[in-house]
């Protein structure tokens, strides 16, 4: 069985590296990256750090264009001819990859199925449910995402399985090696900090709402570090934006520092997705700048609170509720799992191979066991999907 995995930007590289590398020893398998990010500080840093293989197949699109990915995707799976194309999350990527896999006859996988904002104006929430339309087996990071698949868009509960999300894997691997490193500098002189991620289109691509934004943050009494997207960096300098004065700017960071510095936050401000799932995963409060998200799981666990730019005021005051709050939420749970989504994928596929598993999983609460992984394989044998 050849498999072929697809990564095309900084969030997938980074969810992907636990799980390639145990692909590449159990499998004929290639992995291949679109190039839609390029800069050495979204790409190449995540290389030299996760330790995962670099790509096998590197396609240099440099653009997010959903034509040119996908021309040049299926271009390569006709040389490749894979048995069956994973494909991870919710970017332009992600889709091309699907529908060029779709269009070669493969079998597509896709990982982190079924979060959903309900919000069709995000580019992101529209690339999910078409990609969950074409992928023959989906596996949902949680059962609510497996509950959003089968009750809203009827797809079948046994080719949905819940595994976990692969950022905690990504986590637990680096966990020690994280935080036996010392707090990045400019952090550790700040005492009680802000970390913030902001680049969603919503936020960033919109003049008001961008200026809305800044206007708030203004008012937070703490020194907030700012790791500037290249999106972001791009739309500050064409709207003639300012950056207030307690914003401390910077270029997108590597992942340990990246993480090292989120764990000795008081609180993390975002719009994006992994960021949502690093805060509960460090139990670090989080504030997401956002009308909406498609983890809802972080809202109800009281792990995170939302914040719409367009309509709601005062800012400053969330924040210091949602950290006076934080220490009495009620539970402590991560929903994404504690690290093993990788091996519920590599035993899905083992057994999708024909082979028994060769590796072996704990029971967690909510999410797939053997014998889900094993009816989800069997279905696809039998023409499920
Ligand atoms: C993309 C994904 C988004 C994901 C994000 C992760 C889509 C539609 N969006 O958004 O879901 O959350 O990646 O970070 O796929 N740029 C660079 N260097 C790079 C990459 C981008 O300078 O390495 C600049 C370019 O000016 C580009 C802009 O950033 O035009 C936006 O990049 P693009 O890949 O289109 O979308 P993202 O905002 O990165
Ligand atoms: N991240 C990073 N350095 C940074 C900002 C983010 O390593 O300067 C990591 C972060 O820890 C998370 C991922 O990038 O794992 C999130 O990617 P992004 O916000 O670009 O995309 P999204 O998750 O919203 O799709």
């Amino acid at each position: 069985m050849k498999i072929v995995t697809v990564c095309g930007t900084r969030p997938e590289l980074i969810k992907l590296a636990p799980l390639v590398p145990e692909l590449a020893s159990r499998f004929d398998h290639t992995y291949l990256f679109t190039g839609q990010h390029y800069s050495p500080s979204m790409v190449q840093v995540f290389v030299d750090e996760l330790q995962a293989p670099g790509p096998d197949v590197f396609l240099d699109v440099g653009s997010s264009d959903l034509d040119a990915l996908q021309e040049a995707t299926a271009q390569a799976f006709r040389e490749i001819e894979p048995d069956v194309v994973l494909v991870y999350g919710d970017t332009n990527s992600t889709l091309a990859a699907a529908q060029a896999a779709d269009s070669v006859g493969a079998t597509v996988i896709h990982i982190e199925a079924g979060i959903r904002s309900f919000d069709r104006t995000m580019p992101e929430e529209l690339n999910r449910v078409i990609v969950d339309g074409i992928a023959a087996i989906r596996l949902a990071p949680t059962g609510l995402a497996t509950w959003f698949l089968e009750a809203f868009e009827g797809r079948d509960r046994v080719t949905s399985p819940a595994i976990g999300n692969l950022v905690v894997d990504a986590w637990k691997r680096h966990e020690d090696v994280v935080m036996s490193r010392p707090i990045p500098a400019a952090f550790g002189e700040a005492g009680r900090y802000a970390v913030m991620t902001l680049h969603r289109q919503a936020t960033v691509d919109v003049p008001e709402v961008f200026g809305r934004a800044l206007a708030e943050l203004a008012a937070i009494d703490m020194p907030i570090f700012f790791p500037v997207h290249p999106r972001t960096a791009a739309r500050v300098e064409e709207f003639g934006l300012t950056w207030p004065d307690n914003l401390r700017i910077a270029e997108p960071m590597g992942y340990f520092d990246f993480m090292r510095a989120m764990a000795g936050a008081t609180i993390l401000l975002t719009d994006s997705g992994g960021v949502q799932e690093e805060a509960i995963s460090l139990d670090i409060p989080c504030v997401t700048l956002r009308p909406n998200t498609e983890r809802m799981e972080t809202v109800f666990l009281g792990a995170n609170r939302l914040f719409d730019l367009e309509r709601d005021r005062d800012l400053a005051s969330v924040v210091t509720q949602a950290i006076a709050s934080h220490p009495d939420r009620p539970y402590k749970l991560n929903p994404f799992g504690e690290g093993h989504a990788w091996a519920r994928c590599v035993v899905l596929l083992e057994l999708m191979a024909g082979r028994e598993p060769s590796v072996e999983f704990p029971h967690e609460p909510g999410l797939a066991d053997r014998s889900a992984l094993r009816a989800a394989a069997e279905a696809i044998a039998s023409g499920k999907g």
